[in-house]
């Protein structure tokens, strides 16, 4: 098996092969390009791209698995709140599986590119007057209600257990002093240093590279968290241009503490101003990736500059999803005319 499935013994030992519902997501590439590194001051700066994976985000990775486990326990319908990524590839899987999709939407603050995704794999879209925070509530006040829904939310371990295997690709190949990558449900940050506890207790790796998380600075209650080392995480009416990590309530942040603290990892936050200038960075690098996913290059970038980070320290970072993801972006698209390119 290629992509996830390559690691199934450490993923989930106990499904049996024809249970498993793949759509061959993983195996994503790993970029390196000089605008990266001029840009960030790291000549050694490599981006693993997440959104090539099928929905093109790296939702897929965790979505093959908790679907998968979905239909082994027998369930009909799934369920999640999301952003939008979540709900895309929630949407695909549980269609692929031939089971029914019930999504939790923001609608008006999402992505329309995502929100269509969703819509087109046919998931039941509920439309949620609120934030992403409040969809999140819903979901748990549903939840005490019905049992007949599967959530597909990373406060599933099994979504978890599918994202340990970026880990494992990167670390396969290579040997990063940093690996650097956006926050918001903090579902990402929990599976990284798992993957990384797990593979040091295994013997599989004789280091540990260090974790850096990085939240958009209108969403950043696990950077005060860690960094005002308080006792319990305050949630924040979260404000911010990347609308996949608008999140002020992450549910998984005390596993996210475990990664950072495990990793000696770092929590960074990042202006909406640089996060749209590391996207330009990686779009005109020919790369691409939407928003969200900037902040770990401006994550890197912020890090070099105060030292923490030095030039010739390796670094991968993570682009959790694909450019694609939100061509409804104002723009201002200047274009030039034939006569102008004759001239
Ligand atoms: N990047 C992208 C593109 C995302 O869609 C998300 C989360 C994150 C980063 C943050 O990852 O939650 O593991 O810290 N999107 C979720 C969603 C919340 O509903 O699609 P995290």
């Amino acid at each position: 098996m290629k992509g996830v499935w390559k690691y199934k013994e450490i993923v989930h030992p106990v499904l049996n092969n024809n249970q498993i519902i793949t759509k061959m997501e993983g195996d994503t590439n790993i970029y390196h390009h000089p605008k990266l590194s001029e840009y960030s001051g790291i000549k050694n700066i490599y981006m693993k791209h997440e959104g090539e994976n099928p929905t093109g985000s790296f939702k897929d990775r965790g979505m093959t698995v908790a679907v998968s486990e979905a239909i082994r326990q027998g369930f009909k319908k799934t369920l999640c709140a999301s952003t939008g990524n979540t709900s895309a590839s929630a949407a695909s899987y549980s269609a692929y599986a031939g089971i029914d999709s019930y999504v939790f939407i923001p609608s008006k603050k999402i992505s329309k590119n995502k929100l269509l995704q969703a819509y087109s794999y046919g998931a039941n879209i509920v439309n949620i007057d609120g934030d992403f925070d409040t969809a999140m509530s819903n979901l748990r006040e549903t939840l005490k209600k019905r049992s007949d829904f599967y959530v597909l939310n990373s406060l599933n371990p099994w979504r978890i257990e599918g994202q340990k295997t970026i880990i494992y690709e990167i670390m396969e190949k290579m040997r990063p002093d940093f690996i650097s990558f956006p926050a918001g449900n903090l579902g990402n940050t929990s599976a990284f240093g798992k993957a990384l506890i797990e593979m040091r207790e295994m013997d599989m790796i004789d280091y540990v590279p260090r974790l850096i998380a990085v939240q958009a600075e209108g969403a950043s209650p696990f950077y005060n968290y860690i960094n005002n080392h308080e006792e319990t995480l305050h949630p924040v009416r979260a404000e911010t241009v990347a609308s996949a990590i608008k999140i002020g309530n992450p549910v998984n942040y005390i596993k996210a503490k475990r990664s950072i603290e495990f990793s000696h990892g770092i929590v960074e936050r990042v202006s909406d101003a640089e996060i749209l200038e590391a996207k330009k960075i990686i779009d005109r690098a020919g790369i691409g990736c939407e928003s969200a996913s900037a902040t770990s290059l401006a994550g890197v970038k912020k890090l070099r500059e105060k030292g923490f980070l030095d030039a010739s320290d390796t670094v991968v970072g993570i682009l959790t999803g694909n450019l694609l993801k939100e061509l409804n972006t104002d723009v201002q698209i200047n274009m030039l005319t034939i006569d102008q390119v004759m001239s």
